[in-house]
């Protein structure tokens, strides 16, 4: 959801502008534009396209200096008037990330001041706030310091003026910012891939923090102003890890490195042989004793994560657990338990939601939290007492793949560790888990074989507008991502049940049009699924179901079976996923949407 690249340097930036936005375009993005300081002028260029369109059109621009933005719109349509780098009286140029709350009132302080509003935008406030203090003090810093005092709301920001060509400022405070440091040159960007392309050192502004940029160096001051040191980091990241490499889109290549990524992530508890609370943090043992119950926040593919946690705490470990929507967690009036873990999961480690979530828990009482996020030195992260990091790499896809399979086998361990605190667990019993866990990625990899296959299927969904998605215990969630996939990559109206609710309402929409996604494991539900999908087969709906090979389901007149290599016992749902998540790529593929970027989504969303 929006992006943000800035940089200043003895070369033209323009190159870099552009590299770093392609990089910046699976945030999500409907229109794109930079700004540069040529002879002491702002020259700004703005499309409604692609950021290769943006490329075309800024073939001839040039400076040293320069701001540049992917928006996902919120204030105003997308359109080449809304879209960033915005300015005031052609001497401030501003990009921006987040939302300001107060613009309404700002914008009519600064309409009475004689400022013209040539957009839609919240963020041309903040360009018309800053050159209101910038003609009277000629201080780039200081202006936009005085300008942020005045902003209420959400920001990463990027600033230049035109008669100032050696100075950038950056700030942020509730979106995301980092600097790059390269040799003689430095950059702002809301995340490392776009830097990657020019340096691997990276300084992680803190909330508040805003940076002036130039080319002798930079300096950082903290949210009261005062001059601060922040560490400089080298970036994990490589090109290759954000590069597409032999697939046709991210998406595919995210679901085939799943087993890496799995193995990732697991590389410490597979190659130890016993689990330990330290693998969430120095304090967890402690943390962990003082705690009797577990609630979960998370939004959309995470909440889908933390609805599978439940049934593997609840009957593994014996820890009660909840579940609920960060978005509305946040602003429920609920009764905080000193005695209660909170958990956040988030890919990004930036969602707005999930964030403002722990910020209420904590504001409420809840004094034990852990993130379970793929993002180090994200928000989510920094804000959490504990945290585990997911290894999946860059997920470039805005829909969440290998995010999601880490993230379940993040909380699988959290449930062994409770389990074994809870004297739940036999060393037996945790030999055999770990064991299933260093299986896991070469169980995922058989799974992944089955591609040809599913892209078959997927031929059967390419005329449908609507799909049914089945599971039961475990698998309900599992039901419920595979067909969270669907609608979002395919735009095909997907809904999921637990299979026993069938009768209760959906069986209404059965009929030979619509095809019904089946999750079938072999587990102890299986003789229930078996009788519902009996339902739906007596009313003519075409079933294609995702069976263990020991269900003894098999293929007939309307029904389809995708046969499974193995059962995997607890960690079925990850197994489960691959298929599904295969089913909607191909799907997409069929009806030649955008798999990587489909309409409307952000992959990052760090607005409300
Ligand atoms: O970064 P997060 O995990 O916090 O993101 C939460 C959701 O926005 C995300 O999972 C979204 O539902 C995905 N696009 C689903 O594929």
């Amino acid at each position: 959801m929006c992006g943000i690249v800035g940089a200043v340097a003895k070369r033209n930036v323009v190159p870099i502008l552009v590299e770093g936005l392609l990089r910046l375009e699976y945030r999500g993005y409907d229109s794109a534009g930079l700004v540069v300081v040529n002879d002491k002028s702002l020259e700004r260029v703005r499309s409604t396209g692609r950021v290769a369109e943006l490329a075309e059109k800024s073939l001839k621009t040039n400076g040293t200096i320069g701001i540049a933005h992917t928006r996902w719109a919120t204030h105003g349509v997308p359109s080449e008037r809304n879209a960033h780098p915005h300015t005031s009286n052609e001497l401030i140029a501003v990009v921006h990330n987040g939302i300001i709350e107060n613009y309404e009132e700002l914008r009519s302080k600064l309409t009475g001041e004689g400022y013209i509003f040539t957009s839609d935008t919240d963020t041309e406030v903040i360009a018309h706030l800053i050159h209101s203090y910038y003609i009277k003090n000629k201080d780039l810093l200081k202006s936009t310091q005085s300008a942020l005092a005045e902003l209420v709301g959400a920001y990463a920001i990027g600033v230049i003026a035109a008669d100032n060509p050696d100075q950038l400022i950056g700030a942020r405070k509730g979106s995301p910012l980092l600097l790059g440091v390269g040799e003689g040159e430095y950059f702002i960007a809301s995340d490392m891939s776009a830097l990657l392309q020019v340096t691997q050192k990276v300084v992680y502004l803190e909330e508040g923090d805003v940076v002036a940029l130039a080319l002798v160096g930079y300096k950082i001051y903290d949210a009261k102003g005062g001059a601060i040191e922040r560490p400089v980091n080298i970036s994990e990241l490589n090109n290759e890890s954000v590069e597409l490499g032999e697939y046709q889109h991210y998406m595919q290549k995210e679901i085939h490195e799943q087993p890496q990524a799995l193995a990732d992530t697991l590389e410490s508890v597979c190659n130890s042989q016993s689990l330990v609370p330290g693998i969430f943090g120095a304090e967890a043992a402690n943390s962990f004793a003082q705690i009797n119950r577990i609630l979960i926040l998370a939004c959309g593919t995470s909440s889908h994560a933390g609805m599978v946690a439940k049934y593997w705490l609840e009957e593994i470990a014996g820890v009660p657990c909840a579940v609920e929507i960060a978005s509305e967690y946040r602003y429920r009036v609920s009764v905080a338990d000193p005695e209660t873990l909170i958990v956040t999961i988030s890919q990004s480690g930036e969602t707005a939601d999930t964030l403002a979530a722990l910020n209420h828990a904590k504001s409420i009482g809840h004094k034990h939290t852990l993130a379970i996020c793929n993002v180090p030195e994200s928000a989510i992260i920094r804000q959490s007492k504990l945290r585990f990091l997911t290894r999946a790499g860059p997920e470039i896809g805005v829909a969440s793949t290998k995010a999601f399979t880490t993230q379940l086998a993040a909380l699988f361990l959290l449930t062994l560790v409770l389990a074994k605190q809870n004297g739940r667990l036999s060393a037996k019993q945790e030999q055999a888990h770990l064991h299933d866990l260093r299986h896991l990625p070469s169980a995922v990899l058989a799974v992944l074989k089955a591609e040809p296959e599913i892209a078959e299927l997927a031929k059967h969904f390419a005329d449908k507008h609507h799909a049914l998605f089945l599971g039961r215990g475990l698998h309900y969630p599992i039901a419920l991502e595979g067909a969270l996939k669907l609608k979002e990559i395919s735009y095909i109206h997907a809904e999921a049940y637990p299979a026993g609710e069938l009768k209760h309402g959906p069986l209404a929409l059965v009929d030979s049009d619509m095809p019904v996604v089946a999750v079938a494991p072999n587990d102890i539900l299986l003789e229930k699924l078996k009788s519902n999908l009996q339902e739906v087969k007596a009313r003519g709906g075409q079933l294609y179901v995702f069976a263990d090979s020991e269900t003894k389901i098999h293929s007939s007149e309307g029904v389809h079976v995708m046969q499974m290599p193995e059962h995997a016992g607890f960690l079925s749902p990850i197994l489960h996923t691959i298929p599904l998540q295969l089913l909607a790529y191909y799907v997409a593929l069929q009806k030649g949407t955008d798999v990587d970027k489909p309409r409307n989504l952000a992959k990052s969303v760090t607005v409300e």
